[in-house]
């Protein structure tokens, strides 16, 4: 079953049909709601809102791994997630949607492993951190809808709830990152942890601080009709997606 994990500016799929809402109980506790659970395109899926339904749960505060482990549960079998971003990379402007196939990972302090207090100690490979079968599903399915879609692109991922300082994107565009958010982790692992193949859809939403028209502030407020836009274009991915998927 495909699951989607919609982020900010996608909290329900119109185009599912959700034919029930099921409370999970996790040994990690609450996920960010009820899943979602319906056909997309005549196949089922899930749907899991990270921030919550009413979009009330920040970054650092979601339960990543309650999330994870719900929607595998649920019978989930791959995942597809979305969500905004900053644009660091030059050619990445606001309204641009990319599937990123890397991520590097500056959170602190979140859950982040499944694994705790066991022997023998396991390590899993995270050496591609997105599914490449996923990614290509993805990718497929934004040229069939004419969605045009940037194939990789390293994701930082950072913190939050503040944004990055304008030296922050400095360096983070040194190590190397095309986009800045603030979700991909702990999830991704986590998905990897599960053996759940996972790969994410992100629509840049603001020029990054201190590049563009935020070189002096990023305005977050200013962004709402790029948002809807870009995930508007990413449900529509994520439909065709799940109609060539079955
Ligand atoms: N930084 C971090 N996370 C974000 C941004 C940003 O500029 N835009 C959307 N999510």
């Amino acid at each position: 079953m495909l699951a989607i994990v919609g982020g900010s500016g996608l909290s329900a799929l119109a185009c599912m049909k959700t034919e029930r809402r099921q409370v999970v109980r996790t040994p990690y506790g609450e996920p960010s709601g009820p899943l979602l659970i319906g056909q997309l395109a005549n196949v089922p899926a899930v749907f899991l809102a990270r921030h919550g339904y009413g979009h009330t749960i920040a970054p650092h505060e979601i339960n990543y791994r309650a999330n994870i482990w719900a929607l595998k549960r649920s019978g989930a079998t791959r995942v597809v997630s979305a969500a905004a971003v900053g644009g660091i990379r030059a050619d990445l402007a606001p309204g641009s949607i990319l599937v990123p196939d890397q991520i590097i990972d500056y959170t602190w302090g979140r859950s982040h492993t499944f694994f705790e207090g066991e022997a023998p100690v396991t390590h899993v490979d995270f050496t591609r951190p997105y599914s490449p079968e996923v990614r290509a599903a993805i990718l497929e399915a934004a040229g069939t809808c004419a969605v045009a879609a940037g194939d990789g692109g390293v994701y930082a991922v950072t913190q939050g709830p503040r944004l990055e300082t304008a030296a922050e994107i400095d360096r983070l565009e040194r190590d190397g990152a095309d986009v800045v958010g603030m979700t991909a982790m702990p999830e991704a692992a986590l998905a990897r942890e599960l053996d759940l193949p996972y790969a994410a859809i992100v629509v840049v939403v603001n020029h990054a601080a201190g590049r563009g028209d935020s070189r002096s502030r990023v305005d977050l407020e200013a962004v709402s009709r790029v948002l809807e836009a870009g995930m508007r274009k990413v449900a529509l991915v994520v439909e065709t997606l799940a109609g060539v998927c079955r």
